[in-house]
């Protein structure tokens, strides 16, 4: 029996070790099947021998019954809530004023993030998990233990044997965007209720009745503090505590950083919520804290909250609003996208009054109806897209048009595409405009002063019917037309003779061939010399350039197979438009050499890197042992550094210069 025994806190000793380097540590030993394998040598000797089981056996995490209600618990040190913050200047007043009633220097600070979840309150008595609480009131809570003991990340007995008698774990339980995302996918497919956030989704999740329903959430937890405990433990610092918590075997979040002053919490808040976007799970802030212990006891509290900590909020990121209607885009190449029209809302201080929605499969997969409530995300500067649906509106669901919105053609849908679109090219009023302007555009013939409103200006007045006009416009209607003068009209006609000086591959981009940009623009521009070249090429020569597909093949063949497309390509020459031999018959001669462009040139970054595939060479985003050559134009940074240590051969703006000539 003794050896029974022992072996059987060897197998649970290596469960804990491995569930920690798995769950906690992020940093598993050993395969899945490995682990899977011990548990279940675990349950065959427990099943055999029932008087053995502890209650922190790893087998124990689903052992709960489930429950009819929630019994209440008294905290042993009530779970504060914390003062507000949202600008430099609300953070430093609280500074000063900690250091006012203080009257000495407050030291050093920690700053943390404010996660969005669930605080719970864990109770270890001897190292083992006795109970887990809600936060309640902060006084009393809600008794979860049976589930909270089946989040993996939260051990069921602490990994030193060096813990306190007793000890109150603070922590914040949550579910990564991803798993939510997840789970309300498949809660939608089986027609069950959807969670409207992440921390929604962990709150309803510790709040089953049934432990076994809690078990299949994907919930972890990130300790932050130690609340009440017994007197054999003294940290000094919460620093010191969060490193005790990692020490006995707590997930503690990796951003948890010492700060020497205000400023440097400033800097804190400011690198944190760069990174916001790109975090797995939601935040909604930082906590800062005092660090030393002491200085803590000495700032005590106000009311419920203390004085020693403060939570700076960032700007909202997420914002519901009605969806009023859904509109279909067509872009230039004819793929007609829907955008929703909102009640207009502020959005981390953005006031959003229409939102992409992708495709027509998106809208499906979100189930939205005129009328709906939605959730909308602004992640960075991009346009905000709508997260999900918060409310079903009453208004009729949203169906993908049969028409073009623009000309009234029939619309098309590929057999593997989400995406609808209108056949009519050119001769659809949308893609037209929107050729022109991409036309114009700086990656294409880069005529200045032709944005979205001249060029719908130019277009509605009849001056101009396809990019090849741009090159006959004269003066006199142009001064005629609105906000538009002698001199505006004489500044755009320049910009327009100045624009016929081009390059090929930039001719080439400017056609607006399907599928084809910069990148192929220049291949293309390399093996075919001119425009006559391209205007010929069949499936199986193009087939033959590398880096060439078959779907781009067939787009390139397909454009010049239409009549008007190569009338307009060589109406663009003889109008004027024309580029430098040089770049039109090009050479291989930098085939092999993988080039990075780092800092400020003089000629667009664009037209560099056209230069060096036309001649052969691939250009990559970042430095690695492959890397060959490496393009430093002013103030080049870590690319530069980096190549440096890795002995790369780097070219300045003249060097480059000469390579090229
Ligand atoms: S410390 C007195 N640290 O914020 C200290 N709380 O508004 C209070 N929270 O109920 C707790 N992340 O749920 C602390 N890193 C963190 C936190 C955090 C989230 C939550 C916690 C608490 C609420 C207070």
């Amino acid at each position: 029996m003794q050896q029974l025994i022992s072996d059987l806190e060897k197998i649970r000793e290596a469960l804990r070790y491995h569930a920690h380097r798995y769950y906690v540590l992020d940093d598993p030993e050993v395969s899945d099947s490995e682990y899977d394998e011990l548990y279940d040598r675990l349950l065959a000797i427990e099943g055999e021998n029932p008087e053995l089981i502890t209650p922190d056996s790893p087998s124990q995490r689903v052992g709960g019954a489930p429950i009819d209600a929630f019994q209440s618990v008294e905290h042993r040190a009530p779970m504060l809530s914390l003062g507000k913050c949202t600008t430099e200047e609300e953070f430093d007043a609280w500074l000063r004023r900690c250091s006012t009633e203080l009257d000495r220097d407050i030291g050093s600070l920690v700053c943390e993030p404010k996660f969005d979840g669930v605080a719970v309150n864990l109770l270890y008595e001897n190292g083992i998990l006795t109970r887990a609480a809600t936060r309640g009131d902060g006084t009393v809570g809600e008794l979860i233990t049976a589930n909270v003991k089946t989040i993996s990340a939260v051990p069921l007995r602490l990994l030193s044997d060096n813990v306190p008698e007793w000890v109150e774990i603070r922590g914040e339980v949550y579910i990564t965007i991803e798993d939510f995302d997840a789970y309300n996918r498949s809660a939608a497919a089986n027609g069950e209720r959807l969670f409207v956030s992440p921390r929604n989704s962990a709150a309803g999740s510790l709040r089953q009745k049934d432990p076994t329903m809690t078990a299949k959430r994907p919930l972890s937890i990130y300790c932050y503090s130690i609340g009440a405990h017994s007197d054999d433990y003294q940290p000094q610092s919460h620093l010191e505590a969060i490193n005790d918590l990692h020490k006995w075997g707590c997930r503690v979040n990796e951003f948890v950083e010492r700060c020497e002053n205000g400023a440097a919490c400033v800097d804190y808040i400011a690198r944190l919520g760069e990174r916001r976007d790109g975090l797995p799970y939601e935040i909604d802030g930082v906590v800062i804290k005092v660090d030393d212990l002491g200085t803590q006891r000495d700032l005590g509290f106000y009311i419920r909250q203390p004085r020693w900590a403060i939570a700076f909020k960032y700007p909202p990121v997420d914002a519901s609003t009605t969806l009023l209607d859904v509109e279909y885009q067509v872009g230039r190449t004819g793929a007609v996208t829907p955008v929703a029209r909102l009640d207009p809302v502020q959005v981390d201080r953005v006031t959003v009054s229409n939102a992409t929605l992708h495709n027509q499969d998106e809208i499906e997969r979100l189930g939205i109806r005129r009328g709906s409530k939605v959730l909308l995300r602004r992640a960075g500067d991009v346009i905000p897209k709508i997260v999900r649906v918060v409310e079903v509106g009453e208004g009729a669901l949203i169906e993908a048009p049969e028409l073009c919105p623009s000309c009234g053609t029939k619309l098309t849908r590929g057999e593997d595409e989400a995406i609808l679109r209108c056949p009519a090219q050119l001769s659809c009023p949308a893609q037209l405009q929107n050729a022109v302007i991409y036309f114009c555009s700086r990656e294409c013939l880069d005529i200045k002063g032709m944005g979205t409103q001249r060029v719908e200006q130019l277009l509605k007045k009849g001056l101009i019917k396809r990019n090849s006009d741009i090159f006959t416009l004269k003066k006199e209607p142009l001064v005629e037309l609105e906000r538009m003068g002698e001199k505006s009209a004489q500044s755009l006609l320049d910009a327009i003779e100045n624009a016929k000086e081009t390059t090929y591959p930039r001719f080439i981009n400017s056609l607006g061939i399907r599928n084809i940009g910069e990148d192929t623009s220049a291949i293309l521009a390399d093996r075919f010399p001119t425009l006559e070249a391209l205007i010929a090429v069949d499936v199986e020569t193009l087939l033959e350039v590398d880096n060439i597909a078959e779907t781009i093949a067939l787009n390139v063949v397909e454009f010049f197979a239409i009549e008007a497309n190569r009338d307009e390509a060589r109406r663009l020459v003889e109008l004027g438009v024309h580029w430098p031999e040089s770049t039109a018959s090009v050479d291989s001669s930098l085939e092999g050499q993988i080039w990075v462009l780092t800092g400020k040139t003089s000629r667009p970054r664009t037209e560099v890197k056209s230069l060096l595939v036309a001649r052969g060479a691939k250009v990559s985003g970042s430095v690695s042992k492959n890397t060959t050559h490496v393009f430093a134009g002013e103030n080049a940074g870590s690319k530069l550094a980096k190549a440096e240590e890795l002995g790369i051969r780097i070219l300045d703006e003249s060097e480059f210069n000469d390579l090229i000539e």
